[in-house]
């Protein structure tokens, strides 16, 4: 930055008053922030608390990671772990034991839900995250052409219903 060489920046994770300090330290010096990269998906929402407020505030766009909860929001993980998914392999962030009896009742019902709406849950998912005016993109992973090919036809079908809003939000936090 200091040399002139990078002209514009992106931060992740920070928390919405370090980004307002980081937006504001990097105004003004010239070099505007203009991306902030947060994880979150249907499981982890803190960035709806006051992050996107302060994305909006400083006029910041949010490409989230991880929309599909490392595979979890998708259907591989309904009947199994198989044996080349993230979760069956030794390294990595997913790890056998996240994908709990709990968990899996949420994405079946889930599923469910994306059935109804002529979609995949992995579509679902990514829709659902695209819904935030703030949120420019999604990063999602793909460990094939085919997921992701399959993945991109989230854009068919981006509008939710308030009852499935409310359908959604109950599976998540009341099950
Ligand atoms: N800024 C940061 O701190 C940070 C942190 C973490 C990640 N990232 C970046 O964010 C990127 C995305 O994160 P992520 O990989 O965790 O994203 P994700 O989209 O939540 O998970 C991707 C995984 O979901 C599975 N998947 C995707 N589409 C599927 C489909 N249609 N059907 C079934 N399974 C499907 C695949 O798992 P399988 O491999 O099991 O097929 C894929 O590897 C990473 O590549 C990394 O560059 C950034």
């Amino acid at each position: 930055m200091r040399s002139g060489k990078a002209l514009y920046v992106g931060i992740s994770s920070y928390d919405a008053a370090s980004t307002r300090k980081a937006a504001a330290m990097l105004r003004d010096m010239g070099t505007p922030c203009v991306i902030h990269q947060p994880k979150y998906n249907l499981f982890e929402r803190w960035i709806e608390r006051e992050l996107i407020d302060a994305l909006r505030d400083t006029g910041m766009g949010c490409i989230p990671f991880s929309p599909l909860a490392q595979g979890m929001l998708t259907d591989r993980y309904l009947n199994g772990i198989p044996s080349d998914s993230r979760a069956a392999k030794e390294h990595g962030f997913l790890k056998k034991d996240m994908i709990t009896e709990g968990k899996l009742s949420q994405i079946s019902r889930l599923n469910e839900v994306a059935k109804r709406r002529g979609q995949s849950l992995a579509q679902m998912s990514l829709a659902w995250v695209l819904r935030i005016p703030e949120i420019t993109s999604v990063l999602l992973g793909a460990s094939s052409v085919e997921q992701l090919e399959s993945n991109l036809g989230a854009l068919q079908n981006k509008q939710f219903s308030d009852e499935e809003y409310r359908e959604i939000d109950h599976i998540i936090f009341n099950s």
